[in-house]
């Protein structure tokens, strides 16, 4: 590794990343600047481009390299396990490339082609993985949905029929024919949809399942309607499709893959990024910050419609060859010891998770975790908030024995891959801090007025220059992106997320500026007010957003979730409120506390804090509320608001 750490002019950059690209097949080489960009809004049009004039094709990378040449094709790609116990399968290289060839050759039939858009609405699947990489292989851009349709989609949409989660059925097909219905209201029609039966009957004689003990995951009862005007089944389809697919050769700059991710305001972003950078930078931070070996057996637990399953399930794990497990179910179901029996079953290596699950496990104290072994485990990942340093003790100290180090990742959907992480034994740690930047990513921190601090500091989290997978634009609207990224503070990649610098020179996410609350002109951090009240031993979870006052600007409305067993009563308010000024100090006192059996969470497990925000004042407008995993969590905690401060 030749290039420092959180520095690197354009040419080490270069050096640095061209020779990652050697590992990596390219049918044309490059022509221009390795990496060229503008990140100056007052010099003209925001622009990164990576490797120009290059032509390549990722799923060929991902599959037909590691088959053909790394002599691969045995090698394990994804142990599924589904929902229920018992319910897996397992996928090598070379069947995972035979599938999406196939499946390859059904799009072109369908009349797919390079640069349309195709929508996929899955469960946890291997099916779901196949259809992304079959998208890329042909050149098509894949947009994986995960609740409401974006109208501006779409030529073909991929979807299924349900899933199990837990034990609730999510009709699938239902969801998707509302939103399809929408669409064509809006005068967008989809031309095609492919279905994918994966609970019904059918799903047992020809899907990848076929190793599997299917019966547990059918569902008779399932009820799917079909319009064979629109409605084609997976199985038939590929059934008659050929396995060899010639890949199409992409340039670098070619779209790669569109998600949406809901702004903290208004309406979702379509994040677009393309093929070359996107590759280089999942495959490098996979591979060092996991500490990734041949052996491995690693388990990303998110979704893979969250950008971390994007870049840490498929592409930055498959680049590399690595052996994944792909989980459908639930951490709590069966039983809360689920994730630990996993482990100990496939030997995982490297496991990765969010705050939030192991939040909730924490709930439960170390007794299911200790049932298992969990002896194969090296290094343990964690991504998506703010991990308080409770949870951080607790992942390191229970789950890892003292043994694993955590490796905090900070990134976002539009960074597509980690910029500020540990990489594991080689970055002392300090709880709740994601420590520092990786190669070639250059951050700062900004005061209100845009001059970057130096040494201790608190601001602006902002990066200076762009890295081979920044995203590219906004699909369709590349002045949004300008404006959201790049107008605040001209020369900069804003964030969006608070950040203080130890002496150290440690980053330390504080969180979303939009939830920093100001109280009485002193800023607060939401986050930390959250750690300070989950340090309490009856509280599992917390969220805190702002509620207007009328002297001290704003006052702390605390959302929290009690520890399984524990009741809420008047002397518990008083401790919490305690606790809360001893942390932090008086002024951090919180005004409110409602009492929340359950908080409103995106899908990927984020707390949805602009909703907490809106229950606080009680006001009833709650905007886009689609990206939320179980929406009457809202409606329970509008009834049992707080009225008066406490
Ligand atoms: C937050 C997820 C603190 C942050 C990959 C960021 C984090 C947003 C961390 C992006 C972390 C993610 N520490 N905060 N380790 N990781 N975040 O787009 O606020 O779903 O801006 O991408 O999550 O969320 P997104």
């Amino acid at each position: 590794i030749s290039l420092k750490r959180g520095g690197g002019g354009c040419l080490k950059n270069a050096r640095f990343w061209g020779d990652v690209a050697k590992d990596f097949f390219w049918k044309t080489k490059h022509t221009g600047q390795f990496l060229d960009y503008n990140f100056d809004v007052t010099k003209g049009e925001i622009f990164v481009k990576c490797m120009e004039g290059a032509s390549t094709n990722i799923s060929y990378n991902l599959l037909d390299r590691n088959v053909h040449e790394r002599k691969l094709g045995d090698k394990v790609a994804f142990y599924w396990e589904g929902n229920e116990p018992g319910d897996e399968l397992t996928v090598t290289y070379r069947e995972l490339l035979q599938r999406v060839c196939q499946f390859a050759n059904v799009l072109k039939s369908q009349g797919v082609k390079k640069g349309d858009r195709v929508s996929i609405y899955m469960p946890m699947v291997v099916e779901l993985v196949v259809a992304m990489l079959a998208c890329a292989r042909i050149g098509a851009v894949h947009s994986i949905v995960r609740r409401s349709l974006p109208s501006s989609l779409f030529l073909p949409l991929i979807r299924s029929d349900g899933f199990y989660r837990g034990d609730k059925l999510i009709n699938l097909k239902l969801l998707a024919d509302e939103a399809l219905q929408k669409c064509r209201d809006k005068g967008f029609p989809i031309e095609k949809c492919i279905m994918l039966k994966h609970l019904s009957k059918e799903a047992e004689e020809t899907s990848l399942g076929s190793q599997s003990p299917p019966a547990k995951r059918s569902c008779p009862d399932l009820q799917v309607p079909w319009n064979p005007e629109v409605d084609l089944c997976w199985h038939a389809l590929v059934r008659g499709a050929s396995d060899e697919c010639e890949p199409e050769w992409c340039g670098s700059e070619d779209p790669l893959f569109i998600l949406y991710t809901s702004g903290s305001t208004g309406k979702p972003k379509g994040v677009l990024h393309t093929v070359s950078g996107y590759m280089l930078y999942t495959a490098a931070t996979f591979k060092l910050v996991f500490d990734y070996q041949l052996d491995d057996v690693y388990w990303c637990t998110a979704d893979i419609g969250w950008i971390t399953g994007h870049s840490y399930i498929t592409y930055g794990p498959l680049a590399n060859g690595a052996t994944s497990v792909l989980f459908e179910g639930l951490p709590t179901y069966p039983d809360v010891s689920r994730m630990w029996e996993i482990v100990d079953k496939y030997h995982v290596t490297k496991f990765y998770t969010a705050p939030t699950a192991i939040r909730l496990l924490m709930k439960y104290g170390s007794e299911p975790v200790q049932k298992y072994k969990r002896e194969s485990l090296k290094v343990l990942g964690t991504v998506g908030e703010p991990i308080n340093p409770e949870a951080w003790q607790w992942y390191y100290n229970v789950v890892g024995e003292r043994r694993c180090p955590i490796v905090d990742t900070f990134w976002q959907t539009e960074t597509g891959g980690h910029v500020l992480t540990p990489l594991p034994a080689a970055t002392p740690m300090k709880p709740g801090s994601a420590t520092f930047p990786f190669f070639g990513v250059v951050p700062a921190i900004l005061n209100e007025s845009g001059e970057e601090l130096e040494g201790p500091s608190e601001g602006y989290l902002v990066f200076k220059q762009p890295w081979p997978g920044v995203m590219r634009t906004v699909y369709g609207n590349h002045q949004r992106f300008e404006t959201t990224y790049f107008k605040k503070f001209p020369g900069y990649y804003v964030t969006g997320d608070g950040c203080r610098r130890d002496k150290d020179g440690y980053y330390w996410i504080t969180g979303r500026i939009d939830d920093m609350l100001n109280v009485s002109g002193h800023l607060l951090s939401t986050a930390e007010v959250e750690s300070a009240l989950v340090e309490h031993e009856a509280v599992a979870e917390a969220a805190v957003v702002g509620r207007p006052h009328p002297v001290k600007g704003e006052s702390l409305y605390c959302f929290v979730t009690l520890a399984d067993g524990v009741t809420y009563n008047r002397t518990l308010e008083a401790e919490l409120k305690k606790q809360v000024r001893e942390k932090i100090g008086a002024i951090a006192t919180p005004d409110y506390i409602q009492n929340a059996p359950a908080l409103p969470k995106t899908r990927s497990g984020k707390i949805m804090r602009r909703v907490l925000r809106k229950i606080a004042c009680d006001e009833r407008d709650l905007g886009d509320i689609s990206t939320l995993a179980d929406s009457s969590v809202v409606e329970q905690l509008f009834q049992n608001r707080c009225c008066t401060a406490v």
